[in-house]
């Protein structure tokens, strides 16, 4: 059975409540303020709800709630206020000293009973739920400490600081490769078909983090065959058309094996991300053997940079208000975005024309 704490000077208030009580609950007393934070001290976590009388002697009601504020108890046991007058001032400033409920007397039994029963319910079920979310985010933390250790773990092999070597090797020689073909371009023809190239080394945590939620053996090997992306380049450009005109000279290379194209600008994903992604093999060359390593190249331009810096924001962000409404007005500046792309590069295209 649950158990109730009934805090009231006047003995007869006491009794009365037990009756009507004792046969669903456990019933505790206490005379006064003093007695019942000891009792409540006490049972710890044992008690269900407290009816507190509010004018007795030596600690009154207000001055109970109050300490209880203190040590945190008023969110885990519902109090309900043992009154006999009606008050709005005061009820008003008990609702928001955060008490339940109130019980009038004269003691009204099926009344009474009710309304501990709501509250002991209530504040179980939100109990409960807080418990559960403590308990996941504990969870949590440890799944996070164990992706931080098994990837301490991984730098401190050999083989992979080898491999993360290469791939770093693998970055180095396509930004070469894009870097050249923009000063020919820019020689030849006065323009320069990208602005940057941003690339990353995938973090250790990141890749366990992959291969663990992707069933993949966590070995150089798993990384080698599963993850394409270790190696990450993106390059971005003025207009569309330049993202074209560069991928097709950089994977008409002779050594470079195209192994996977996905072409977000033709077909944008559902909420308006547009990007062109290859995946690659660069060949690597180190003091006795020659390599294929894979790297993730995307193409995109300034305007879809900016809107996927934003949109990647979004992503990550716990708690946003109005989601719904942020991804709507996200894909409308996705499609403005396109129209823009496309507009500035007729005018680029009516200047380059006209200077001919
Ligand atoms: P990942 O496992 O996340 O790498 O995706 P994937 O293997 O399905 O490949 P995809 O080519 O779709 O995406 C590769 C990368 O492109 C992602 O890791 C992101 O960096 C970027 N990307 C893809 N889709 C989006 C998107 O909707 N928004 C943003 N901001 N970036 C995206
Ligand atoms: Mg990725």
């Amino acid at each position: 059975m649950q158990k109730i704490l009934v805090v009231d000077d006047a003995a007869i208030n006491r009794e009365l409540l037990c009756d009507i009580l004792e046969n669903d609950y456990i019933v505790e007393t206490a005379e006064d303020g003093k007695e019942a934070l000891n009792k409540l001290e006490k049972a710890e976590n044992d008690i269900q709800a407290l009816l507190l009388d509010l004018h007795m002697p030596r600690l009154d009601g207000f001055a109970v709630i109050d300490e209880m504020k203190k040590r945190g108890w008023m969110k885990w046991i519902p109090v309900l206020v043992i009154s006999s007058e009606y008050s709005v001032d005061v009820e008003n400033k008990c609702f928001e000293l955060g008490v339940s409920d109130f019980i009038h007397k004269p003691f009204e039994s099926s009344l009474v009973k009710k309304r501990i029963k709501n509250a002991v319910d209530l504040f179980s079920y939100k109990n409960q739920l807080e418990r559960k979310v403590e308990e996941q985010g504990e969870t949590l933390k440890k799944q996070s400490q164990i992706i931080k250790k098994q990837a301490e773990k991984l730098r401190q092999e050999k083989s992979f600081n080898k491999l993360m070597m290469e791939y770093h090797a693998a970055i180095m020689e396509v930004e070469t490769r894009l870097k050249v073909l923009n000063e020919e371009f820019s020689q030849e023809y006065n323009r320069n078909p990208f602005e940057s190239i941003k690339s990353r080394l995938k973090s250790s945590t990141s890749i366990y983090e992959k291969l663990e939620r992707k069933g993949y053996p966590v070995t150089v090997e798993g990384i080698r065959d599963n993850l394409t992306d270790v190696a990450g380049l993106r390059v971005i450009c003025s207009f569309p058309d330049d993202i074209y005109r560069l991928v097709e000279l950089f994977t008409r290379q002779d050594d470079i094996l195209l192994l996977r194209e996905k072409d977000y600008i033709k077909n944008p994903k559902p909420n308006g991300y547009r990007s062109l992604h290859l995946i690659v093999g660069v060949p690597v060359f180190l003091s006795n053997e020659k390599m294929y390593v894979k790297a993730e190249v995307q193409f995109r331009t300034i305007a879809m940079d900016f809107w996927a810096s934003l949109e990647h924001k979004l992503k990550y962000k716990k708690n946003v208000d109005n989601t719904g409404e942020i991804v709507e007005r996200l894909k409308q500046c996705a499609d403005s975005i396109e129209d823009l792309d496309y507009q500035m590069q007729e005018i680029r295209n009516k200047i380059d024309k006209s200077r001919e």
